[in-house]
């Protein structure tokens, strides 16, 4: 079949990537859509299992990092497009090991960028897009949103990295012509994502009446985003967004952590016949996370002046179907958290609680 678009997405067996893929795949039946994933702890198949055997999808098993199996990846596709979601997503985990996060999240996007300059011997039509996060900006005090016009100030190994590949983004740009644009969003939530993350996490932990460490006060703030409405704002800004430009993402949703685990654990208790608010009492305040960004917040006026988006899902209700699909996929749930899981989630908190 000859497809109008071949469009490579990276990351497309994770959290977020996987619902990009999905849409893209239902979406554009004329658009062959490409996913690479080296299938890290993060990357999951069993997320897509519903699309796999769509005639315009196509997976491919590699390493961002691996230069030749880049370079031969967009020979045998000759992309039209990229979507850049593959990352080293997870902070505590960068406060571990940042050299994981030096490696795939600057260097693999250098090389994907480099593919993506020798290969498209002319611009036109083409778009290098790079997913990244509000976490660039830093920490916000008590008011205040991030603007596109904000200032990088990253505090942790991963948000560093992620600033870092930003601006070898913008310099291909400056520097080529590269048509590329760029988006940062706030936190994510809903299916598939890891259980590192607070919410499956702890959606998981009040299920197994296991404990919810709460780093610091919980005093935290974050602004958070249903993850199919991140999803369609990445297909906005990769058909609609102008090169050189960056959008903000973010679900006009704030929360201190701890009114939302509050009320996380009333819905899990409800979804699970148990007496509302019961779970509240696994609730622990454990030592807190190094460099702990105060407060996120998103302005999203850009991309919905210029591109007409807009969240679609208000938090409450996002919450509760979050919460329904991890108790009704319980046999996801095991098959994520079986394996090393463990051993994992005991090394992280054994020097928390
Ligand atoms: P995730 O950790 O769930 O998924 C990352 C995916 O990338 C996995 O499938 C993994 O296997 C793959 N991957 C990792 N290293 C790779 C490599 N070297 N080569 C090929 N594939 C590799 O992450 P996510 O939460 O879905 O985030 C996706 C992107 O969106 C990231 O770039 C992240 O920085 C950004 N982002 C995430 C959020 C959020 O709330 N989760 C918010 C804003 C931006
Ligand atoms: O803002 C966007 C970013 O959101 C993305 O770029 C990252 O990839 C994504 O991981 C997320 O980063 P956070 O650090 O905000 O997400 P996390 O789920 O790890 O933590 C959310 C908040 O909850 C944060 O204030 C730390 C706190 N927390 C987290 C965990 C895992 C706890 O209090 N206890 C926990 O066990």
């Amino acid at each position: 079949m000859a497809f109008e678009k071949s469009i490579l997405v990276t990351g497309g067996a994770g959290f977020i990537g996987s619902h990009v893929i999905r849409l893209l795949v239902n979406k554009y039946s004329t658009y062959r859509i490409v996913n690479l994933d080296l299938l890290t702890y993060a990357g999951n198949l069993e997320n897509l299992s519903d699309i796999e055997s769509a005639d315009n999808y196509t997976f491919e098993k590699g390493d961002i990092v691996d230069t030749d199996f880049i370079n031969l990846l967009f020979e045998k596709y000759a992309f039209d497009g990229v979507i850049h979601l593959a990352a080293e997503s997870h902070v505590d985990r960068s406060i571990e090991d940042p050299m994981a996060f030096i490696k795939t999240n600057i260097l693999g996007t250098v090389n994907l960028l480099n593919a993506a300059r020798n290969s498209w011997k002319d611009f036109g039509g083409k778009r290098f897009y790079h997913v990244s996060t509000d976490e660039v900006y830093g920490s916000l005090g008590e008011t205040g949103l991030f603007t596109e016009k904000t200032p990088y100030d990253p505090r942790s190994p991963y948000s560093s990295s992620k600033a870092s590949s930003d601006h070898i983004v913008r310099a291909y740009y400056h520097t080529y012509g590269l048509p590329i644009v760029i988006s940062n969003c706030s936190n994510n939530y809903g299916p598939n994502q890891f259980p590192e993350k607070l919410l499956p996490l702890f959606i998981n932990n009040i299920k197994l009446e296991k404990q919810l460490p709460v780093y610091g006060d919980g005093k935290y703030t974050r602004d958070w985003l249903w993850v199919m409405d991140h999803a369609t704002a990445i297909d906005v800004i990769y058909h609609d967004g102008k090169n050189g430009e960056t959008y903000n993402i973010g679900g006009n949703n704030e929360w201190q952590n701890i009114d939302l685990i509050d009320v996380l654990c009333d819905i899990v208790d409800e979804e699970l016949g148990r007496e509302k608010g019961s779970s509240k009492k696994l609730i622990h305040f454990v030592k807190d996370r190094p460099g702990h960004d105060k407060r996120y917040a998103i302005d999203a006026t850009k991309i919905k002046n210029e591109l007409g988006w807009e969240p679609s899902i208000k938090s409450e209700e996002g919450l509760r179907l979050t919460v329904q699909w991890y108790l009704r996929n319980a046999e996801w749930m095991e098959n994520v958290t079986s394996g090393s899981y463990q051993k994992y989630y005991d090394k992280m908190y054994a020097h928390r609680i």
